[in-house]
């Protein structure tokens, strides 16, 4: 060969994998957890049935909701030398860079009751984690801001313990409003899972070395973060403000076209969905919802959302190419009218997302018991073949 690509023999792909937890119709909008439509789970169901559902593969009966309910209320504090860590981060971090870096500290504190081949120690770190993500993030921005910790309450659901966490102050009695609290909720259950997107398969990947689970999560973080996948939804409100009015949407939708320009729809398009992304219509349903009950009559960047929704999706280029909103589209929107700041967005699909994470990499350790298989995809090799070593430069 001249060194032209070559097609290695022994490329298998190993980047497929089975599983059971989530189902998705790219063609036809259709997402299922566990064989449920994941529009009706938001709903319908509370946060910690639909956890429940993609942890054990089915909705809990009233005694295991009991139990389940009890264990992420009890596992929700943090080991007190972990909030340490959060001193040392530089005032202005971005908290994905603190959620990276606490996540992966949690192996300090948990991995040595985390033996991989022990399913009881397995279910027990997926339960940790559910449990701990919303007070680590809270965490996260609680100290890069100056605030007073506030440590996570029993006496309340996993979005509205959230919520307390991140706004309630010691000096005076915070009320979570149910309303807000539940727009929260239904956004945390579209956000669990997606079958194998980019982080869910570093996860698996990390997962399939045998690393503990805390650390795998940790690496899924890492890759949620890019503005590709799950950085989206911060990038799609920073667009929407850079747009700044519906009058300029047809420069901005002239520019996404432009192979040329860089600038691309953030929020749109999507590598399965080439139909409307069914976690959008309930996130555009969520933000008008949101803004209703907070008598917010007209905002200005739902109405730019609405708009140029309307505008591409009647526009040939995004349809001939299967270009629609994706779940990043709206929940900017619904995370910002919850007074969650733009550089928290990505850490609340980091929250939701470790239900989907952890399910994952418990069905693949699982898996990994029958049949070990580290994650090893092979390349095309590109580069030159074989060749005689001259010492360079032997004729100066
Ligand atoms: C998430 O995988 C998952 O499941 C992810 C996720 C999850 O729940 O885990 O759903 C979460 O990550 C949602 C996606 C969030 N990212 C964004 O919204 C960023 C903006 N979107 C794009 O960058 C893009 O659409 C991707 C990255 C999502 C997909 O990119 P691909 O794989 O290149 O999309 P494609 O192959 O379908 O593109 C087809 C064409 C290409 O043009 P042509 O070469 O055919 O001329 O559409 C173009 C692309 O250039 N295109 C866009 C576009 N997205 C794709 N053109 C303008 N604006 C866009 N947003």
């Amino acid at each position: 060969s001249t060194g032209l690509c070559t097609f290695d023999p022994g490329f298998t792909s190993t980047g497929s994998c089975d599983s059971s937890i989530t189902y998705i119709d790219g063609l036809k909008g259709v997402l299922l957890y566990r064989g449920y439509d994941v529009e009706q789970l938001a709903e319908c169901g509370d946060f910690n049935d639909s956890a429940h559902l993609l942890l054990h593969g089915e909705l809990p009966t009233a005694e295991q909701k009991a139990a389940f309910d009890r264990d992420l209320t009890l596992h929700s504090l943090v080991h007190e030398q972990l909030i340490m860590f959060y001193r040392g981060f530089k005032h202005d971090a971005h908290p994905m860079a603190i959620m990276v870096g606490v996540a992966g500290a949690l192996s300090a504190f948990y991995a040595n009751a985390a033996d991989v081949g022990n399913p009881q120690q397995r279910l027990h770190s997926c339960i940790r984690l559910i449990a701990k993500m919303p007070t680590l993030a809270a965490l996260a921005y609680r100290t890069a801001t100056g605030l007073p910790i506030i440590y996570p309450r029993n006496d309340l659901g996993y979005a509205a313990r959230f919520l307390h966490m991140m706004f309630a102050f010691p000096t005076q009695p915070y009320n979570v409003d149910p309303v807000l609290s539940r727009a929260l909720e239904k956004t945390l259950i579209l956000h669990m899972d997606h079958e194998q997107n980019a982080s869910t398969s570093t996860v698996r990947t990390a997962g399939s070395s045998h690393a503990n689970p805390f650390a795998c999560i940790a690496s899924g973080i890492a890759a949620l973060w890019g503005p590709a996948h799950g950085g989206a939804n911060e990038a799609v409100l920073r667009m929407l403000e850079e747009i700044g009015s519906p009058e300029r949407i047809p420069a901005a939708v002239a520019r996404a076209k432009d192979k040329k320009d860089p600038f691309r729809l953030m929020g749109f398009g999507h590598r399965v969905y080439k139909s409307f992304d069914p976690r959008a219509r309930v996130m555009r349903r969520v933000a008008h919802e949101v803004l209703a009950h907070l008598n917010i009559t007209s905002d200005p960047l739902l109405e730019i959302a609405m708009e140029l929704e309307r505008v591409a999706t009647h526009d040939p280029y995004f349809v001939q190419r299967g270009l629609y909103p994706n779940v990043d589209f709206y929940s900017g929107i619904v995370l910002r009218a919850l007074g969650v700041p733009v550089s928290m967005f990505t850490v609340l699909f980091a929250v939701a997302r470790t239900v989907g994470w952890v399910a994952q990499w418990n069905e693949m350790a699982a898996q990994q018991q029958i049949a070990p298989k580290i994650s090893r995809p092979r390349q095309m090799y590109t580069g030159h073949m074989q060749r005689e070593f001259a010492p360079p430069h032997a004729d100066a």
